[in-house]
């Protein structure tokens, strides 16, 4: 489905680095450390801060590196999943990590309320392994978002895509043709294509992110160009309510430290947030 994708983003990459170099839209190289300061929500056992966290997809691309890196810096894990067979052994054997099952294409609201309960952030890397299961980002954020709130939690952060916001929904008949911070290539080439590689896909996400503005949670959604599979860098760029110029690439753990990173930052909460290297 990607390879499209892939194989502009392959061609776009020279352009992306000068852009990079040059841009002075988004904020400056983030380098991150493992995921601390911790959240003021966080408990301290031993001296060392944890959080409670519950994870939608950590079988996927990017969740797999979220639950990795959040079991990892010691945090008590909720991992969700329709298939615990999918999940590493390290995840069975680690002391820090529940399992829940719950499939949310059939979604069991006492279930997911027992998997968000107590919660200090939720994270989603919900997305659809097939065609058939198009439509699931959106239906499963919904169902996610009414377990938030049945049990009191609050932040939630989702994984989204740059483009779509440019995409035609109920709610915005008239999308703008260009989203704001990209530059003529992205508006030209890769979001059109991307558009038409993803088809009913991309418009499942944009119905997410419009069912997150009428949300009452602390969300994010955090927009990503191409995922690729590529070792930790912990360099990227980032923008606060706006995309990035020539976001073509972004690696799937470092998305998944970012997710991290996004927990506590106050100025994330009730935005799309975009990262590519
Ligand atoms: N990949 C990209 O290049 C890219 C680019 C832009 C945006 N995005 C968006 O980013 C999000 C995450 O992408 P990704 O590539 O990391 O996802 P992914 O590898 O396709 O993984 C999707 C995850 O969602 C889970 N899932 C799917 N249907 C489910 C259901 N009915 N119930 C419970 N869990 C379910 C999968 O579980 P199983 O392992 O059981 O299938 C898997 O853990 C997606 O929404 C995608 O559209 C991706």
């Amino acid at each position: 489905m990607f390879l499209l994708l892939a194989v502009a983003s392959l061609a776009l990459t020279p352009r992306a680095r000068l852009t990079h170099r040059h841009s002075t839209t988004e904020e400056p190289h983030v380098h991150v450390s493992p995921i601390s300061p911790i959240s003021q929500i966080s408990e301290t056992e031993k001296g060392k801060p944890r959080m409670k966290l519950t994870i939608f997809g950590p079988t996927g691309r990017v969740g797999q590196h979220v639950l990795a890196q959040a079991t990892a810096a010691g945090h008590h894990v909720t991992a969700v999943v329709r298939n615990p067979g999918k999940l590493g052994a390290d995840a069975h054997t680690a002391p820090n990590v529940r399992i829940v099952t719950a499939d949310l294409s059939e979604p069991d609201p006492g279930a997911l309320e027992s998997a968000v309960d107590g919660a200090d952030a939720v994270l989603s890397g919900l997305g659809p392994r097939k065609k058939a299961e198009h439509g699931i980002v959106s239906s499963g954020t919904r169902a996610i978002a009414d377990a938030i709130q049945a049990v009191g939690a609050r932040r939630l952060i989702v994984v989204s895509g740059v483009g779509v916001s440019t995409v035609p929904t109920p709610s915005r008949p008239h999308p703008p043709k260009r989203e704001p911070g990209v530059g003529p290539v992205m508006q030209y080439l890769t979001t059109p294509l991307a558009k038409r590689v993803l088809g009913h896909h991309f418009v499942d996400v944009a119905l997410m992110e419009d069912f997150l503005h009428g949300c009452d949670a602390d969300w994010t959604a955090m927009r990503v160009p191409l995922i690729v599979d590529k070792p930790q860098t912990g360099t990227y760029r980032t923008a606060y309510g706006h995309n990035l110029r020539a976001a073509f690439r972004i690696g799937q753990a470092d998305a998944a430290q970012f997710m991290l990173q996004l927990i506590d930052q106050r100025q994330a909460v009730g935005k799309i947030v975009t990262i590519a290297y």
